[in-house]
């Protein structure tokens, strides 16, 4: 019963807002000429403050989930930043009542109910290009890593184990393998894809790659090999990197039906997104021997924990914690184009001047966006009149949201504000396993 109500009152909000032809205006308090931007799951707010400072007031709000949250932000916020550490759906999208753009610090967005977000008339952006080297890198480190087995010698030597006499190298270094005419499949030949496939050749590897949504002619333009099904690659390849982005249509991709169709001992690499591999399927194949070994950055769950899920007690396993982006320059970078992309959405118009909005499309086809007109409260705002309760001006003045509690912190006095949680505290039928011999004789190639 409350459901329904819910759900009625929704589509209510919705209709009203295609009536209006925009998202409503909050109400109460005096117009405010600087919207609010928050950053979602993170509390540094260093890069962003400068690019944001003259056109918004920034807060933070540190949450894991919108039930952290603080009220205000859910009423007020205009732009919304956000990493990969929290889950934005169809009902925690509702809850922003002034919400009109999420950029993800990062390229990947499937944390994002991006439909349902054009739905309700917030355009969703990415930073699509700061971590492409990075990711790249990590997926050879990892790949190279599992042929040349650097983590495990290193784990055997810091375990006091002794390799001095060749016996003993032997010993310690039995499994790695020559690279030189080995076959990487890369799943995904996206951006990081691309970068992954040009580093591997350079190591010897032949590649080949499937990605049904890429148009012919990139297999020629970059020299690689395509394969025209996912079991094509799959029984080609003596080692599987996944770079395809997780969607509606590949939630694991990688599963016990289609690790039958890998080499008998392939290796695995997934640094795209944990959802893509059924881990209970990778274990049980990994304590089998069916896979060598594999090197996963992401998981189905995270933060991953060696001592819990599937995969705690499974063999020839390397895991990082999601860190492949990362560098200095790389987290930087993205946050700076992020707060850019706010500022191009606070002071251009939605979605003409965005830069990388993921979901043009789906906005464009829902009838009730609007097309905003210039600012007439700042030359450089919207066309939206940002009203605020008269408490937010001032606390943005003194440096804290009023009702925020103990934790509130203020990173530039008067800008960009730390909002303490309210309710929670912070924090198919099996092919035969074709033989390496055999699935060589002939590589399929839909050129
Ligand atoms: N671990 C990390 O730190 C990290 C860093 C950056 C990116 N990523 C992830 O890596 C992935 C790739 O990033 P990108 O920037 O190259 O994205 P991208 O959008 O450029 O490339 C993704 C490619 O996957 C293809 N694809 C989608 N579904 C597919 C399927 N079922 N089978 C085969 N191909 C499919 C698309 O056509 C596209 O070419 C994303 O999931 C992203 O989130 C992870």
């Amino acid at each position: 019963m409350a459901l329904m109500d819910k759900h009625k009152q929704v589509k209510r909000q919705r209709l009203d807002r295609i009536c209006e032809g925009i998202r409503p205006p909050i109400l109460n308090g005096p117009m405010h000429p600087r919207p609010l931007v928050a950053l979602l799951d993170g509390r540094d707010c260093t890069v962003e403050m400068p690019i944001l400072k003259d056109v918004a007031t920034v807060a933070f709000c540190d949450a894991q989930s919108t039930q952290e949250i603080h009220e205000k932000v859910l009423n007020e916020a205009v732009a919304a930043l956000l990493y990969h550490t929290i889950t934005l759906s169809r009902d925690d999208l509702e809850k922003f009542k002034g919400l009109r753009v999420i950029v993800r610090i990062g390229s990947g967005f499937d944390n994002v109910d991006v439909k349902a977000a054009a739905e309700l008339g917030i355009a969703v952006c990415n930073v699509p290009a700061s971590s492409v080297e990075e990711t790249a890198d990590t997926s050879l480190c990892l790949i190279l890593n599992l042929y040349r087995r650097v983590t495990w010698m290193h784990q055997a030597l810091r375990e006091g184990t002794r390799a001095s006499s060749v016996e003993q190298i032997r010993e310690v270094a039995g499994g790695a393998a020559r690279i030189r005419g080995e076959t990487l499949g890369i799943i995904g030949l996206g951006r990081v894809g691309q970068a992954v496939a040009l580093r591997a050749k350079a190591f010897g590897f032949g590649v080949i790659f499937y990605d049904p949504y890429l148009p012919d002619g990139v297999e020629r333009s970059l020299g690689l090999q395509r394969m025209a099904t996912l079991q094509d690659l799959l029984i080609h390849s003596d080692c599987v990197s996944l770079h395809c982005s997780l969607n509606e249509h590949n939630h694991h991709l990688i599963n016990d039906f289609t690790i039958k169709q890998m080499r008998q001992g392939a290796f695995l690499v997934n640094t795209s997104r944990g959802g893509l591999v059924d881990e209970k399927a990778l274990a049980q194949a990994l304590k089998e021997g069916r896979i060598r070994g594999a090197a996963l950055d992401v998981h189905e769950t995270e933060p991953f924990s060696f001592s819990t899920g599937p995969l705690k007690d499974a063999p020839n396993l390397i895991c990082t914690p999601h860190t492949s982006w990362y560098s200095e320059q790389a987290s930087v970078e993205a946050r700076e184009e992020a707060a850019r992309e706010v500022r191009r959405a606070i002071t251009g118009r939605i979605p003409d001047s965005l830069k990388n909005c993921v979901n043009k499309e789906y906005l464009m086809a829902a009838s009730q966006w609007p097309s905003m007109e210039a600012a007439t409260v700042h030359p450089e705002l919207n066309g939206a009149s940002y009203r605020f309760p008269p408490g937010l001006i001032n606390v943005a003045a003194a440096g804290g949201l009023p009702g925020a509690g103990a934790g509130v912190d203020s990173l530039v006095s008067g800008m960009a504000h730390g909002i303490t949680p309210v309710t929670h505290p912070p924090h198919a039928p099996s092919p035969g396993q074709p033989t390496k011999a055999e699935a060589d004789r002939d590589i399929p190639s839909d050129q």
